[in-house]
């Protein structure tokens, strides 16, 4: 697949097949998360892949992490019920994903959180399992809400974590949303 193809292809994929994810398929997805450039090359990001009995405790914690949204979501979408039950689905099941990934960042010198490497480093993860023919949605809501509560599950300290992303084969195709104009400003062309 050319770069631009990948690129242009990969769509948050929210709804999954159940079909287990080769390990060995994993770890060449990550293994390419890894190639992404970082602040001083620290390279100082962490990935936890889940599945199993632990990815169904992680699903408890951010099924309790929808109430947080849900008064939010009815103010935003108050004619649309279905958008917001099908939210509330996601937090409950991931989109039925066999797998879970923690995508953790590590602190730069000056202490504050590297936020910026680890997220180069999941664009690569995302593009290399789109090429792999998998689905991924990067998400946050459930960190917003839940960090501690995840971080005691998975015994994880001083590291911040940056999103989970639910990875898997594809049970929809999702549509392709248009580009905004207008976001380039061009100088001294
Ligand atoms: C910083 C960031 C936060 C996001 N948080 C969520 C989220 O919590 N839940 C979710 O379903 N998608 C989330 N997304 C995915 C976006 O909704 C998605 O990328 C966007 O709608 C464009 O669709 P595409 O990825 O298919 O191009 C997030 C994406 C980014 C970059």
């Amino acid at each position: 697949m050319e770069l631009s193809e990948t690129i242009k292809g990969r769509r948050s994929v929210r709804k999954f097949k159940p079909d287990a994810v080769n390990r060995n398929v994993i770890e060449s997805v990550l293994e390419l998360a890894t190639w992404a450039p970082s602040a001083m090359n620290r390279q100082d990001w962490q990935f936890v892949v889940v599945q199993g009995l632990m990815k169904e405790e992680f699903l408890k914690i951010s099924a309790s992490a929808f109430d947080q949204f849900k008064p939010m979501l009815e103010k935003t979408f108050k004619d649309k019920p279905k958008i917001i039950e099908g939210m509330k689905l996601f937090f409950e099941t991931c989109g039925g994903a066999p797998i879970i990934i923690l995508a953790y960042a590590g602190k730069l010198p000056n202490g504050q959180d590297d936020v910026w490497s680890i997220s180069l480093s999941v664009q690569n993860l995302m593009l290399a399992a789109y090429e792999a023919g998998l689905g991924t949605v990067w998400t946050d809501g459930v960190v917003f809400a839940k960090e501690k509560e995840i971080n005691d599950l998975f015994g994880i300290q001083g590291k911040k974590l940056v999103c989970v992303i639910p990875l898997g084969y594809p049970a929809e195709e999702p549509r392709k949303p248009p580009r905004r104009e207008g976001v380039i400003q061009w100088i001294g062309f």
